[in-house]
């Protein structure tokens, strides 16, 4: 049973919090979050302990490991302060919102021996995972072209988009592991951002974007992010070869379909938003986190994958404000 504290009791707080108090092999431990009573409020819904402050967590012997749902600038911080006291860390995306903090910290990052996994939680979502295992099986022969679209229902307030890195370290940045973990590395980025919603302009920001990624192996991704989508939060991935092709569609709650004179084959809105749509993927994810720390193997996503989503992250922002495709070394 692993003894987990999540850390930050917003809205990816609520979704680990959930998901540990129904897994059979975790415990929720403690929740922290310094403003409010976020901390009390959260915990007191699973019966775990509250605390305002992170520096005892570090330290407590009945915690085994941490789960990071912290703002973006916190995660480099807690996952040392973590990792240093010997916790597990599942940290979640992206590692941080500029490289700069990343490089400065490279050694530290390079000394740690706890087990870290980043939440990349797309990865095993049982569609898209389905698919990257028929891939791998070779089921549409040599993979050409990856087609990742994922729309939000609704954009965040602007005061998360203000201090959220921008579009493509915030969102696209689940897009960039995914185009990694089917594709393996990428040499060139393109992005062509928009801006629909004047106010995330004028916060420095685009809402929607088109961006293409070349990998190494020749084979070409295309992601489409909108902040936005009146019909819900669209989920989809196609996955192309020589021989054939797998298509994960949106998921609605059930399968019922109405038809009558003025429309057919209506059916539900899709799952909405991520707790809904990815609450297998969350499941499936803390699993991950649990057996690698459990047998001592190395989890399925670490910090090598983190940084490498948040580099494409940051060629596509230079490239959506240059205008030009961005090589990557
Ligand atoms: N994997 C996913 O699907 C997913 C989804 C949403 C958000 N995220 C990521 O999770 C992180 C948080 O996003 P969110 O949407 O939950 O934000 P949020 O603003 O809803 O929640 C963040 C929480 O952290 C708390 N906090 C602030 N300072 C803290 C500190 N020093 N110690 C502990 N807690 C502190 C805040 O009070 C707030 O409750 C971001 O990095 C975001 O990119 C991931």
């Amino acid at each position: 049973m692993l003894r987990i504290a999540v850390i930050g009791a917003g809205r990816i707080g609520h979704v680990h919090a959930k998901t540990i108090a129904s897994h059979p092999d975790a415990t929720l431990e403690l929740v922290c979050d310094p403003v409010g009573d976020a901390a009390e409020k959260l915990a007191a819904l699973y019966g775990a302990r509250a605390a305002k402050q992170t520096d005892d967590i570090f330290t407590d012997p009945n915690i085994d490991a941490v789960i990071i749902g912290s703002p973006t600038p916190l995660h480099i911080p807690h996952l040392l302060a973590a990792a240093k006291a010997g916790k597990a860390v599942l940290c979640e995306k992206p590692i941080a919102l500029d490289m700069a903090d990343v490089t400065a910290v490279e050694s530290e990052l390079d000394a740690i021996t706890t087990p870290v996994m980043f939440g990349f939680n797309r990865r095993f979502d049982p569609s898209f995972a389905a698919i990257h295992k028929a891939v791998g099986d070779g089921k549409v022969g040599r993979l050409e072209q990856l087609t990742i679209i994922s729309r939000d229902p609704a954009a965040p307030p602007i005061e998360y988009i203000k201090v959220s890195g921008g579009i493509f370290r915030d969102m696209t940045i689940h897009d960039f592991d995914m185009a990694r973990f089917f594709l393996g590395d990428i040499t060139e980025v393109f992005a062509a951002g928009q801006v629909l919603d004047p106010a995330i302009g004028a916060a420095g920001d685009f809402d929607a974007a088109v961006v293409t990624l070349k990998a190494a192996s020749g084979a070409v991704a295309t992601i489409i992010n909108n902040r936005h989508c009146a019909s819900g939060y669209d989920q989809r991935l196609e996955a192309a070869g020589d021989e054939g092709a797998l298509f994960a569609d949106n998921i609605r709650p059930t399968t019922v379909r109405f038809s009558s004179a003025t429309q057919t084959d209506a059916q539900d809105p899709y799952l909405d938003f991520f707790l809904e749509r990815y609450a297998d993927a969350y499941r499936l994810e803390l699993s991950a986190f649990i057996e690698a720390v459990e047998n001592g193997t190395k989890p399925p996503t670490g910090i090598d994958d983190a940084i490498k989503a948040l580099r494409l992250a940051e060629a596509a922002t230079d490239s959506a404000r240059s205008g030009k495709p961005v090589t990557l070394a």
